[in-house]
């Protein structure tokens, strides 16, 4: 089995890696590619993976290259995790939202669309050339907003699958607190990407008992204080939302809050640069722990589990980002949307789910109707559709801002937009 991982040099590689590493037996890998033009970056961190590969004994090869199409060719399936401009684009997206009022995220608001804009055009020509060469192989997208960049792989007809570590993230923790294994969590995980609730958490598969109630009553403090939100908005929505929901449930004051200190894009420069010295150290043969200090936790098990799930045809439920085809009937059918699927050769098919609650329903559909005016931004460009995207966003919506942010979007992106 070949697997490429675009956008291979990044500080979050060594975490991919661990996980390829001690999960070898469900992903049983041949060779890995590590894809990115950052040739130097490329030689640090596809040094440190072949160390942590020989000492955990992975039979495994590793590569690296900046060809994009040599790389991918003969693969299996093709990891992106890439991020065009890098942190410093990251770090505008974080910041001139501010001035308006309006949350600075990455993924999230006028930020989140500035990354779909930079980013949608890249990776179709990706997978373009991935198709071209290796028309059978998989695409498993870790690249942000991975609703919006899901949306633009699937409705172009890509083998694709969005991922994220939110599920997987939430599964672990609830298996901790409740004294029990991950696998025997199974989640009724329902929304967007970065725009989900957790709706029950069953025990013994999906018809097993829900405890969420008791996990809310006997942890919710201490779930309440992770997601950074009052436990009494917890148990009033008597679900648990994933931390994105902080910037809906609590907009002004996360805006106050960013305000105040760096931008995450530069504590994560600096991050990056500390553990980029790190990997150039021959000694090393293991993920540093600093790397915990990043918000990937658990996205190598999620992507082994997936990518074996498809290699494998194996039909097992994974939570992902896929085609929403009728699930949530008040969608359109080419929304994506991220809940759990069965997961085989064909795909991922989403599994039934429960009439969704008007007061998270009002929510999805707000920003599904964005999702599709952004990608529209995204693969036609143009003043207008941007405006119409950012005007529709539920956070944004006012006149006066979408036309300000139109602006200083385009401004700040000119050389990443081919239209602007
Ligand atoms: C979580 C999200 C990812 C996001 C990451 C940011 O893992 O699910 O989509 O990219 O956090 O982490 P960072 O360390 O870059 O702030
Ligand atoms: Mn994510």
């Amino acid at each position: 089995m070949k697997l490429a991982v675009v956008g291979g040099g990044s500080t979050y590689t060594p975490e991919l890696i661990d996980g390829f590493a001690r999960l070898r037996d469900a992903l049983p890998l041949e060779e890995l590619v590590l894809v990115d033009p950052a040739a130097d970056r490329l030689e640090l961190v596809g040094g440190l993976a072949r160390r942590i590969f020989a000492k955990q004994g992975h039979p495994g090869t590793i590569s690296w290259t900046d060809d994009l199409d040599a790389g991918v060719d003969g693969a299996d399936a093709v990891l992106l995790q890439l991020r065009v401009g890098g942190q410093a684009a990251r770090n505008q997206d974080e910041t001139w939202p501010l001035e308006c009022g309006c949350v600075g995220q990455e993924t999230t608001g006028a930020g989140g669309l500035a990354k779909a804009l930079r980013t949608v055009p890249v990776v179709l020509d990706i997978a373009e050339r991935v198709r071209r060469r290796n028309p059978d192989a998989w695409i498993v997208d870790f690249t942000n907003p991975v609703g919006i960049v899901t949306r633009a792989l699937l409705t172009s007809g890509h083998r694709a699958v969005g991922l994220c570590n939110v599920a997987i993230g939430f599964q672990r923790k609830f298996a901790k607190l409740l004294g029990v294994t991950p696998g025997e969590v199974t989640l009724e995980h329902v929304g967007l990407n970065h725009l989900t609730w957790e709706r029950a958490v069953r025990i013994g598969g999906t018809d097993g008992e829900d405890v969420l109630p008791k996990l809310l009553a006997e942890h919710g403090e201490a779930i309440a204080e992770d997601l950074r939100m009052p436990r009494t908005l917890v148990d009033r929505l008597g679900v648990v939302p994933s931390y994105y929901l902080r910037y809906f449930y609590q907009h002004d004051a996360v805006v106050r809050e960013l305000r105040s200190k760096p931008s995450r894009a530069a504590e994560v420069a600096a991050i990056e640069r500390e553990l980029l010295e790190m990997y150039g150290d021959p000694t090393l043969d293991e993920k540093p722990e600093l790397l915990g200090k990043r918000g990937g936790a658990f996205y190598s098990e999620a992507a082994v589990d997936l990518t074996s799930s498809l290699l494998g045809d194996t039909g097992e439920v994974r939570i992902v980002n896929t085609l929403n085809d009728g699930t949530l009937p008040f969608l359109p059918d080419d929304a994506v949307i991220e809940v759990p699927a069965a997961v085989n050769a064909q795909g991922a098919k989403p599994l039934p789910v429960r009439p969704l609650e008007p007061l998270f329903a009002g929510l999805v559909s707000n920003v599904t109707a964005y999702e599709h005016l952004a990608l529209e931004a995204a693969l036609k460009g143009g003043r207008e559709r941007v405006f119409q995207a950012l005007l529709s966003h539920p956070l944004i919506g006012q006149i006066e801002y979408a036309e300000k942010l139109t602006d200083d979007l385009i401004a700040h992106n000119r050389e990443h937009l081919a239209w602007a």
